[in-house]
């Protein structure tokens, strides 16, 4: 790929809207930066890209994107330091998964140096939308959609590779809740639960509007043919310590292979804490909570980062989490939020300066 020439066609807003903004009251995913990177793959080819005024599309209503749900997407974020040096985190993990969601959704894979390239130039044109200090964050939102005007039910023979970039401070606002999944499934055997297809998370909105119906704000889903055993929690990988053991799924084409989740195993295993990654059941959660030994559960994500959950119920049994004061949870997002900030060493080479 580093062969492709890159060539950005570059427009720029006569004036920012960053002024209008107040980045100490941020609702997640509301409010857009000033640019957005665009690029159309027509014809067999991914054409120049663009970086222009964010601003709305002009798609024609029979493309397939409407009626099949041809998309995928990313979640990222950008840092700054303290010397206003821009900071992502594994972002080749991204742009590898991305492609593996539009292989499985027959979606023409994007090209490498497009995409570093496209991110890079960017970022730097909305530095000033990533503020500083812990806790702020630039969300990136990679996507592909499909834009052939055609609905017969095959792939599109066109496409546009978007990243739009949202300043971010909590996903979760107050306690999260769950329930385990009793009669919805997220995924299947098989299907496409592994990638970041857009239709993946539109089906989770009826059953977790049910699950806020009853006051819980997040479903674990468990195994579509059982139900016995837990896997992700749909915004989130999850994560159970039993005594002070750390457990969660492993991954599979039915979970999301989650860059914090597999950056919190590291964590747990460049840290010595024991961590099991194998099927976690629902009964074995259960006797735990009853029992005294399980000690907390948490998520892992982009947006979310980690987020303990207060409590969970199962077929009409409700569990309160222990408030701890040295939380695994804590310490991961601690460890986790140094290296992104550039406030620790970076064993792993995980940060990717800009
Ligand atoms: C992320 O953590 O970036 C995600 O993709 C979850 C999202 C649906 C907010």
């Amino acid at each position: 790929m580093s062969d492709l020439s890159i060539d950005i066609k570059i427009s720029k807003v006569s004036e920012s809207k960053i002024q209008s903004v107040d980045f100490n009251n941020l609702t997640f995913g509301k409010v857009f930066t000033d640019h957005m990177f665009v690029c159309n793959f027509v014809d067999g080819a991914w054409q120049t890209p663009e970086i222009k005024p964010y601003q709305p599309l002009t798609i024609d209503p029979s493309a397939r994107v409407f009626h099949y749900g041809q998309a995928v997407f990313e979640g990222m974020k950008a840092f700054k330091d303290a010397d206003d040096q821009i900071w992502l985190f594994r972002p080749e993990d991204n742009f590898n998964r991305i492609n593996k969601s539009s292989h499985r959704m027959a979606i023409p894979e994007f090209p490498k140096a497009y995409f570093f390239e496209g991110l890079t130039q960017l970022l730097r044109m909305e530095s000033d939308w990533i503020q500083k200090g812990k806790g702020n964050s630039l969300y990136i939102r990679p996507f592909v959609i499909a834009t052939e005007p055609a609905i017969s039910a095959s792939p599109s023979n066109s496409y546009k590779f978007m990243i739009i970039c949202s300043p971010a401070q909590s996903y979760y606002a107050g306690e999260v809740k769950v329930l385990f999944a009793e009669q919805f499934s997220r995924a299947a055997d098989g299907g496409v639960g592994y990638a970041k297809a857009a239709g993946n998370y539109g089906a989770q909105f009826y059953p977790t509007s049910l699950a806020h119906a009853k006051g819980y704000q997040q479903i674990i889903w468990t195994d579509a043919n059982t139900h016995e055993y837990l896997e992700e929690a749909g915004t989130m990988n999850i994560f159970f310590r039993v005594g002070d053991t750390l457990l969660t799924a492993p991954t599979s084409d039915r979970i999301l292979d989650g860059i914090t989740r597999k950056s919190v195993i590291q964590l747990a295993e460049d840290n010595g804490i024991t961590v099991e990654v194998r099927r976690v059941s629902v009964a074995e959660i259960k006797e735990a909570a009853k029992n005294g030994s399980l000690k907390e559960i948490f998520g892992a994500g982009t947006a979310a980062v980690i987020n303990p959950i207060a409590g969970f119920e199962h077929a009409g049994d409700a569990f309160e989490l222990p408030k701890l004061e040295n939380s695994y949870a804590s310490f991961f997002k601690e460890k986790l939020m140094n290296i992104q900030y550039n406030l620790s060493e970076d064993p792993h080479g995980w940060r990717y300066g800009v």
